[in-house]
């Protein structure tokens, strides 16, 4: 008995070294429980598995937030004896440094939903938030409060944020502020600020962040949506004095932009996904402004996978599109372990000087370059990319000393720090540029993408057509709506009661099928229902109704066709315009101007350029929407054109009612055909879909292409949903770049009381 237990130990161990593994040791579990929080491990207990400890909402794991297997079995940091591993309930910075007022109540610790007043001393007036409220993330709600008093400087007294103090109390031109924060906190943001010529401080207010405090998803949103945009609208040409009369700086230079993002082995496949959809989001989020930067992309451990290259762009060899595509298709196999940043900024160093190279240096001068690094700073190899960073500069800057501070706004490095542990003392210097924050700190990579889908400003981009929210946080109701904000019900309660769906195509219009009216019925009985969450509207009433006047539903009874849908198309009129927001929003429409801008067609634009670049494929990918909770869901179809068109439209012949020989007759050049099952196995559409929008996503637009009419079976029952075609079932739906001069006549009418679209002359 002993000895065999010893005889399979020896195996085992004979084994190990023959095959040559090193034999090394686990890490062991004892020790790193938490009391009232998990841990989640992302090798289990091997080597280099990183142990991330979680608490609830409003409370941060203490002593440590991570831990790090090391090769030889031990926990670093090691688990102590005597300070056990537990959740604290998240604090906020010390309120209590507001000069000449008073903070109630006063406290020693400020914590989750603890909220605090401030009032000024008499003379003084209070700017800022007069009540604060202690927030999850570490932060205090609302502004900083500043009691001041006139006293004539050049610039307003910049106040000090809580657990900061600040040396300098003159306010006039060139004084300068510095901060510090107190305790273990630490400062993001501006260290210094000095007063301007124009009553405004440099730089950008500091506050003092705990290990534990993070940015939320809409103040990344903000902040950095509000700085990108810089980056993106600064193209334009700006004035600028020199020799005291106005020239026009030429900004028509090309804009570069450089992302990098760390996958070492901390990530998992999941965290890798998302990481690599945030940044497709973001490239496709700046391709609504109108600019066209060239992209490098990369992905790094110890090792550069280089997905996207900048030569390609500069060769014209790629487009937005295609970049997008290789992103989608990479993968990483077995990741190498370490982390190299300073290889990621070598890499782009590398880049830039190979642009210099190629364009030469007076046009290097045009060049603007934006970085965007997605880390969370744990570099242990290659060591720091300062130097690296300052090179880039100089090289960006180009060394003009005579004007320091001329060419910064060529340059900007943003850095997203992320992951649970970050390393902020090494992170924040890498950031370059002025105007608005560089440094964000978030703890999960799956607040990404939403931070990038909030990126857009709805009050600037009132006037664009399909643009919609890619992505989904959780597929409730009101992301819904942001996927879909031209989604329309339709209820039309008159004589034959009918459920339709509809899209807005203007603020004034829902456009839907022509068979979900009855003869005889009046506006009064249709109501359109568009949900705005904000004010919790929901029904809206019709002003008045046109069918298209060519749709004649027994016009080929005597051809042996008992119902003819050609023309099957209504437009709706609103009782009253509709509020756009990022949830409501009309989807484009063929053969306007609003829908080339949307394609970036430049110049003067054809209908048939916008369908050759629609509708250009044999298999044409389409999609539409039926009700399903909690809101709709999408069918995905393929639209048969060209040759394929014929085999498709033939099903028709199947259909009840339908008694002649010929397809053409029940399905005019007027229908765009989907269904069937071979390729691919179309979603079919159910009575209820009717009057929908058939339509393609092009980048970050929607545009409409066709309306839902009408199919050969039923197939869906009383139910609707996402109901799959089998072999012979086919639909057809209106094809609206037939439509035009009824759309043109309506929509584009310019002496109504509604706000006309634009259509394109041919
Ligand atoms: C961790 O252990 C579980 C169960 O033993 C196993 O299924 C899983 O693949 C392991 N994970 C890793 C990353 O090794
Ligand atoms: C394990 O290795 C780390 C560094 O690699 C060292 O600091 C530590 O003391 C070692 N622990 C043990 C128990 O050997
Ligand atoms: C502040 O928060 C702590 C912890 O939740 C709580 O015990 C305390 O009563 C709060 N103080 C006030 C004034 O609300
Ligand atoms: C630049 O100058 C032009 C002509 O002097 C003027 O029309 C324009 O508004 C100026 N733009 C800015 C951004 O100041
Ligand atoms: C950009 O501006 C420069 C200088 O004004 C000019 O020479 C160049 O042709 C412009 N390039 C483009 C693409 O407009
Ligand atoms: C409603 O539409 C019909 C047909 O399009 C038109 O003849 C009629 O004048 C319109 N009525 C109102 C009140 O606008």
């Amino acid at each position: 008995m002993g000895s065999s237990v010893l005889c399979s130990w020896l195996a085992v161990l004979s084994c190990l070294l023959c095959l040559g593994v090193e034999v090394q040791g686990d890490c062991s579990d004892s020790n790193i429980q938490i009391e009232g929080g998990e841990y989640i491990l992302s090798r289990n207990l091997t080597r280099d598995s990183l142990l991330v400890y979680k608490c609830k909402e409003g409370y941060y794991p203490y002593p440590t937030l991570t831990r790090l297997c090391q090769p030889n079995g031990s926990w670093r940091p090691a688990p102590k004896k005597f300070i056990r591993q537990r959740c604290r309930r998240v604090e906020c910075p010390d309120p209590n440094v507001l000069q000449n007022g008073d903070v109630s109540p006063p406290q020693e610790s400020y914590f989750v939903d603890n909220e605090t007043t401030y009032e000024c001393y008499s003379g003084y007036t209070l700017r800022g938030s007069v009540k604060r409220t202690c927030l999850p993330n570490g932060k205090w709600s609302g502004l900083t409060p500043i009691c001041s008093r006139d006293s004539g400087d050049v610039c307003a007294d910049p106040g000090i944020p809580p657990g900061a103090s600040r040396t300098g109390n003159l306010f006039g031109i060139d004084d300068k502020v510095h901060y510090r924060c107190t305790g273990n906190l630490f400062l993001v943001g501006s260290k210094e600020r000095t007063c301007q010529e124009n009553g405004q401080w440099t730089g950008q207010e500091p506050a003092c962040y705990y290990k534990h405090t993070y940015d939320t998803v809409l103040e990344v949103s903000e902040a950095f949506g509000g700085a990108i945009k810089d980056s993106l609208t600064t193209m334009e040409s700006l004035n600028d004095t020199q020799e005291g009369r106005m020239i026009r700086i030429s900004k028509n230079g090309t804009l570069n932009i450089y992302i990098a993002v760390d996958i070492s082995e901390s990530i998992n496949e999941d965290q890798f996904k998302q990481a690599r959809n945030a940044v497709i989001t973001l490239i496709k989020k700046i391709a609504s402004f109108s600019v066209s930067p060239n992209y490098e992309i990369i992905f790094f451990s110890s090792e550069i996978y280089e997905v996207v290259k900048i030569p390609d762009f500069l060769d014209g060899n790629i487009e937005l599109k295609d970049a997008i595509k290789r992103l989608e298709d990479f993968e990483v196999g077995d990741k190498n372990t370490g982390t190299d940043l300073n290889a990621a900024f070598v890499k782009f160093e590398g880049e830039m000087a190979y642009i210099r190279d190629r364009v030469k240096p007076e046009a290097f001068k045009e060049h603007r370059h934006v970085l965007i690094m997605f880390t969370d700073g744990a570099y242990n190899m290659g060591g720091s990319p300062r130097p690296t960073v300052e090179r880039i500069k100089n090289m960006v800057y180009m060394n003009d000393m005579a004007n320091v501070g001329s060419r910064d706004e060529y340059l900007d490095i943003y850095i997203f720090a992320i992951g649970a542990d970050l390393f902020d003392d090494d992170l924040q210097p890498l950031t370059v540029g002025t105007g608005g924050s560089h440094y964000f700190r978030m703890k999960d990579i799956k607040e990404l993408q939403a931070t990038f889908d909030g990126i857009i400003d709805e009050s600037e981009v009132v006037g664009l057509c399909g643009l919609h929210q890619d992505y989904e946080i959780t597929p409730d109701k009101t992301n819904r709506r942001k996927r879909y904000p031209w989604l329309a019900f339709i209820i039309n309660k008159g004589k034959k009661s009918k459920k339709c769906i509809g899209s807005l195509v203007s603020p004034d219009f829902v456009l839907t099928a022509a068979h979900c009216f009855t003869y005889g019925d009046l506006p009064k009985d249709i109501i359109i229902e568009i949900e705005d969450e904000k004010t919790g509207r929901r029904e809206r009433s019709v002003k008045n109704f046109t069918l298209h006047p060519n749709y004649k539903i027994h016009a080929k009874v005597n051809q042996g066709v008992e119902e003819f849908y050609d023309y099957d198309l209504a437009l709706i009129q609103l009782s009253n315009p509709i509020e756009i927001s990022v949830s409501i929003r009309p989807i484009c429409i063929p053969c306007t101007q609003e829908t080339s801008d949307a394609m970036k067609l430049v110049g003067k634009s054809t209908c048939k350029q916008q369908e050759e670049l629609l509708l250009k494929n044999q298999r044409e990918r389409l999609n539409f929407l039926t009700r399903k909770d909690p809101l709709v869901a999408e069918k995905d179809v393929f639209a048969k054109l060209g040759e394929n068109r014929n085999l498709c439209i033939e099903k028709a012949l199947n259909a009840p009612g339908i008694t002649t020989k010929d397809p053409k007759v029940a399905v005019t050049d007027n229908f765009l055909c989907t269904g069937g099952l071979t390729d691919h196995r179309d979603h079919i559409a159910c009575t209820g879909d009717s009057g929908g929008a058939v339509f393609k996503n092009y980048e970050l637009r929607t545009i409409q292409v066709g309306v839902v009419s009408w199919g050969t079976h039923e197939l869906c029952g009383s139910t609707d949903g996402l109901i799959e075609s089998n072999a012979d079932s086919r639909d057809f739906h209106i094809n609206l770049f037939k439509m035009t001069p009824f759309l043109k006549r309506i929509l584009g009418d310019e002496n109504q009381d509604y706000a006309p679209l634009k259509f394109l002359e041919s």
